[in-house]
């Protein structure tokens, strides 16, 4: 039987933990041997979205470029894992509707928590007014209505978090318990 791709799409804050658990999850498939591959907002950035900004229009145009490339991995039969925070529920509803398998995967952590880890130090620099349009901060953040899966970082584990998306996958027949 020819291997099923899906797009995993990891939404929500910067810090929240999309990355960490996108790279834990494709480390996990890569072991079952499932062939997977990485969009992460931060590295699309120096790329295929490069010169690309932040504002509304920007991040549309970014996070549809991402969909692009995912799904076209998605349809030969790669899991493509793509984090970014992709803000607007609209253009997600619309990847939804387009692409192969895609799951949204809600990286849910409250704002307040992100902003205490301040991983990239990013808060700090947008309360003090030298990034504008931060998320959460000065620019909004729309969290899914009814996401596939939603993982509650500041409650659980990256290694319960990644069960919770494996099983996922388990349950929707896209791979198999070894
Ligand atoms: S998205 O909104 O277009 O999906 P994406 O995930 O690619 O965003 O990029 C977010 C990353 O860019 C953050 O993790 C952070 O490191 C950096 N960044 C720089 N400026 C901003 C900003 N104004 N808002 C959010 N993230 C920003």
């Amino acid at each position: 039987m020819k291997q099923q791709g899906a797009i995993l799409w990891l939404t929500g804050l910067s810090g929240a933990g999309k990355t960490t658990i996108a790279v834990a999850v494709a480390e996990e498939l890569q072991k079952r041997n499932y062939p997977t591959e990485l969009l992460d907002g931060d590295i699309v950035r120096t790329h295929l979205s490069q010169g690309l900004g932040f504002s509304k229009q920007d991040r549309d145009i970014n996070v549809r470029r991402i969909g692009f490339v995912a799904n076209l991995l998605s349809r030969n039969g790669i899991i493509a894992i793509a984090s970014a925070i992709s803000p607007y529920r609209q253009v997600r509803e619309e990847l939804k509707q387009t692409t192969h398998n895609f799951i949204e995967i809600y990286i849910d952590a409250p704002l307040a928590v992100c902003e205490a880890r301040d991983v990239k130090g990013l808060y700090a620099k947008a309360k003090a007014g030298e990034i504008k349009n931060f998320t959460g901060i000065s620019d909004p953040y729309e969290a899914p209505i009814n996401p596939d899966i939603i993982c509650q970082t500041d409650k659980f584990t990256v290694e319960e978090c990644v069960n919770q998306v494996l099983q996922y996958l388990e349950r929707q027949g896209l791979i198999f318990n070894c």
